[in-house]
């Protein structure tokens, strides 16, 4: 019976391992981590992610062919195939700090392997990681094998998150890179036979290792790149009085171009887009690529200016300021469907407002108040580090509240902030909203859900990345 190891029950390493279970029955599935209130959780009612049709796959296999343990060292040196997926943030200190990916999580996974390891193993790299990571760790391997022969295939995931397990089951690819040796092609082979359980083969791409690696990193930035080419576009369609809504629906039907991720919005988070960007200007730089490194990084700096761009307008259309202003921020989670927030555009436009002394009253129906009040209090880049290293500044977090319920958040509020598109705010009442809210009332939607002549219609003065602008801010300045 073959036997996987996951190392990393995260984001990643748990829905993945768990979709594995399902399809492939005859095969054991460990999935372990360092961190054993997250293992104590993979193991309870209450995982320690939210994902849509998670709990289901969980339920169906857990305590058959899928375990969670934090015995790392027992379930590493039984299997024959090890996934790494664990975190690979940016580097906050040092040679690359700001952009550099820190691979310190993965070598002592790799260093560990190497220790505990009694057969040979096919190690598969499932983070993202900078090209030619797969040489480093074949190093750090072969160096310490005692004879044992392991072969390193890249095995990039491409699940979004809040549709993880629809895209596990159904994913437009699953990209196998290896090396171009017998050894190697036979170990993409075995991987190969495990996605071919559900996998269309057709599906399954193979390649050698640095293309496999690359082309993760690629598909982020053209991902994230689409994304600031549209929010790019709202700038100039509150400049000019287009709609970038109709603009999106005319260009995304090029069949060149496609209508997908074409939402303008208040800037993308996510744990990945911005480190992998920042990770590929890194390497380019590194190449001695500069033009290259400089065109990736735009992608981030119009993400930044997007940001910027919507706290802006909410100080200058409130009178210049918001101190002491009572605002509402609707959804905190970097994007609906997730209780994730690690880079949510909700951090950065807080702490602008916080900046100009704005009083915060938060509500998302996932993320918790205990999160909410650790990123806010967080610098930047330390969120994807273990606990006990995330250096928090003594907050000025009086200023933020957080409510569990939409009416609760807008009560006696001047604005609301909307930041996430869960569906839930699309059928909110607001005509009792803007009843209970101060007066002029001000709705800022940062994810275009709102319909906003209706909400004109009740009263609210109207903001909408990349509409036509409600008169009250036609005479205002956009941007700083
Ligand atoms: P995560 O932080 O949720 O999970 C990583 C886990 O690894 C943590 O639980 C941590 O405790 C554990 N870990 C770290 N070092 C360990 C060690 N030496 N031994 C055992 N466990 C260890 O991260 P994630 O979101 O699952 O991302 C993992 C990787 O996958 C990253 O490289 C990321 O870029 C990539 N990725 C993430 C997504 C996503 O949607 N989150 C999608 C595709 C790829
Ligand atoms: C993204 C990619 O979509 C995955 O393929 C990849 O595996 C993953 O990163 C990763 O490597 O971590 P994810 O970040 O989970 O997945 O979610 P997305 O759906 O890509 O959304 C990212 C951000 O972009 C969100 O803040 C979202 O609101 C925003 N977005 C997305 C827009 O602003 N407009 C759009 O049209 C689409």
């Amino acid at each position: 019976m073959v036997k996987i190891c996951c190392i990393g029950a995260g984001y990643v390493g748990g829905p993945t391992m768990a979709v594995i279970a399902l399809k492939c029955p005859e095969i054991q599935v460990a999935v372990v981590d360092i961190s054993v209130p997250r293992i104590s959780a993979w193991n309870s009612d209450t995982l320690p992610i939210y994902e849509p049709g998670l709990d289901e796959v969980v339920k169906k296999c857990r305590g058959k062919n899928l375990l969670f343990s934090s015995d790392v060292e027992k379930y590493v040196s039984e299997a024959d195939i090890v996934f790494v997926s664990v975190n690979t943030p940016t580097k906050t200190q040092g040679l690359g700090a700001g952009k550099a990916a820190d691979l310190t999580y993965w070598e002592s996974a790799a260093r560990m392997i190497a220790d505990v390891s009694k057969s040979n193993k096919i190690v598969v790299e499932k983070s993202t990681v900078p090209v030619k990571t797969a040489e480093a760790i074949e190093k750090i391997l072969t160096h310490n094998s005692k004879g044992i022969n392991f072969q390193i295939l890249s095995n990039p995931e491409f699940l979004a998150e809040g549709t993880a397990i629809q895209d596990l089951f159904e994913p437009d690819r699953v990209l196998i890179g290896g090396r171009e040796t017998p050894e190697g092609q036979k170990a993409i082979k075995a991987l190969r036979d495990v996605y071919a359980h559900w996998v269309p083969v057709d599906r399954i791409i193979c390649t050698n290792l640095w293309s496999a690696e690359l082309s993760k990193l690629a598909a982020n930035a053209f991902l994230a790149q689409r994304i600031s080419s549209v929010n790019a576009m709202s700038a100039l369609c509150e400049a000019t009085g287009a709609d970038v809504s109709q603009v999106s629906h005319a260009v995304g039907k090029d069949t060149r171009i496609g209508p997908k991720f074409l939402n303008a919005s208040v800037g993308f988070g996510g744990s990945c887009f911005q480190k992998d960007i920042l990770n590929l200007v890194y390497i380019c730089e590194c190449n001695g690529l500069p033009e290259v490194a400089n065109y990736w990084k735009q992608v981030i700096k119009v993400n930044d200016y997007q940001k910027t761009r919507f706290v802006n307008r909410i100080v200058s259309s409130m009178f210049n300021t918001v101190s002491g202003k009572k605002i509402a921020i609707l959804g905190f989670a970097f994007k609906k469907d997730t209780g994730d927030t690690r880079e949510t555009p909700a951090i950065d436009v807080c702490k602008g407002l916080l900046g100009d002394k704005a009083m915060l009253s938060i509500y998302d129906p996932q993320v918790s108040e205990e999160q909410i009040q650790r990123d806010l209090s967080m610098n930047k880049f330390d969120w994807d580090h273990p606990v006990h290293l995330q250096r928090t500044s003594p907050s000025s977090m009086k200023q933020v509240s957080v409510v569990w319920d939409a009416y609760a958040a807008t009560k006696d509020a001047h604005g609301i902030c909307i930041l996430t598109e869960w569906d839930e705010f699309k059928t909110l009442d607001y005509q009792k909203i803007y009843d209970n809210m101060q007066k002029p009332a001000f709705v800022f939607d940062g994810r275009n859900i709102v319909d906003v002549a209706k909400l004109r219609e009740i009263g609210f003065i109207v903001y909408s990345i990349g509409k036509p602008l409600d008169e009250w801010l036609k005479d205002m300045p956009a941007v700083a």
